[in-house]
């Protein structure tokens, strides 16, 4: 094997992936709906792969243990298997940085498992094709393999058992719209629980489950077209009903799945009060407590200002639309 370094941004789910197909045998992650996706600038992980004498994993500077390594070694066995090598796998140091909060609903599972699986196909000589290696990276994190892509990306549900054909693709490059999201943090810290268990919980749990799936292919069509014709009201619509959508499935599980805080809805109540005053921002908002809000680049920064106003925010960043992760094989 060679040494591999990758590059992967992270991205914001437009309309959401919430829910594992009820099929879905655990290790191929199969996702119940399908999603669209911005990628963003700056947000993202950079992970290197290298031959060793022992599997380690280090993120953030931090040796990880437990459930974040095996996550990864995990990972590392699928790119071994899907590369089709003879024998095992050899052992490999992981090293990754993430240039985001981890854990924290701003899909550092999407950077992170899109980099180190980009990483780990270049050190393992494995070179499938763009499609092939999302669909690997949703093994990993269904939301990272909408990281394979900058701009606008659409991750398809699919039909097939075996997952070959749950994978994203791109719809629009990053030049396509110049809109911003604005990252309205309320606060620090990570989540009380992970998606992958709070999507089970849901599943199992919400009566609210199966019309949030079933209606989820509606979404997706027409935040398609509305993103085709760049018209940000008309999305803009998609993704609120999206968002709170998912989070009234979440909160009717059982334990109720709360991501909120208070200051959550008082930065939402804010972009509302703000649209009728004429500033166009959207909200969404993840399995966290931030706020994100969707606008044309022109009205981000009187955006950002007025919401940095709002009691308990503690900070707004402002970022564009991502490029294309990067991979370089090393001497
Ligand atoms: P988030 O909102 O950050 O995506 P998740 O619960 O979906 O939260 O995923 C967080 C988990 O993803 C972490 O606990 C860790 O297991 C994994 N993860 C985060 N960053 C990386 C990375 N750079 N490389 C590998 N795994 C990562
Ligand atoms: C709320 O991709 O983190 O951010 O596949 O279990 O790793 P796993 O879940 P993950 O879920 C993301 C959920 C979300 C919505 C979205 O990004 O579409
Ligand atoms: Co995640």
């Amino acid at each position: 094997m060679k040494s591999a370094r990758a590059v992967a941004h992270t991205n914001i789910a437009l309309v959401k992936y919430w829910g594992k197909r009820d099929s879905s045998p655990a290790d191929l992650n199969l996702p119940a709906v399908g999603s669209l996706s911005l990628t963003l600038d700056r947000l993202r992980s950079e992970t290197t792969v290298c031959p060793a004498g022992h599997d380690s994993f280090t993120l953030n500077q931090e040796p990880a243990s437990g459930e974040v390594a095996g996550k990864v070694l995990r990972q590392l066995d699928r790119v071994w298997q899907a590369a089709g090598h003879a024998g095992p796998r050899p052992p490999c140091e992981v090293v990754s940085r993430n240039f985001l909060p981890t854990a924290a609903g701003l899909a550092s599972s999407a950077s992170g498992f899109a980099a180190l699986t980009l990483a780990a196909a270049a050190a393992f000589d494995h070179d499938p094709g763009r499609p092939a290696l999302s669909a690997l990276a949703r093994r990993g994190s269904g939301s990272a393999a909408r990281s394979l892509w900058g701009g606008f990306v659409r991750l398809e549900r699919g039909v097939a058992a075996d997952g070959s054909d749950c994978r994203a693709y791109p719809l629009h490059p990053q030049a396509h719209w110049d809109v911003r999201l604005l990252i309205v943090h309320t606060e620090r810290g990570p989540k009380a629980i992970g998606s992958t268990a709070g999507m089970q919980r849901s599943r199992d749990t919400s009566p609210y489950y199966g019309p949030w799936v079933d209606t989820s292919e509606a979404d997706l069509a027409a935040a398609e077209a509305a993103l085709a014709a760049r018209d940000l009201a008309v999305l803009g619509d998609i993704v609120e009903h999206s968002c709170f959508k998912m989070h009234a499935c979440m909160m009717a599980s059982r334990p109720p799945i709360v991501y909120w805080r208070g200051a959550t809805l008082d930065v939402v109540h804010a972009v509302w009060r703000l649209r009728a005053e004429g500033l166009q921002g959207y909200v969404t908002s993840d399995a966290g407590p931030h706020v994100k809000v969707l606008c044309l680049s022109g009205q981000a920064d009187d955006l950002a200002a007025r919401l940095r106003d709002v009691p308990g925010v503690h900070a707004v960043d402002l970022v564009g639309p991502g490029p294309d992760p990067t991979v370089e094989v090393l001497a």
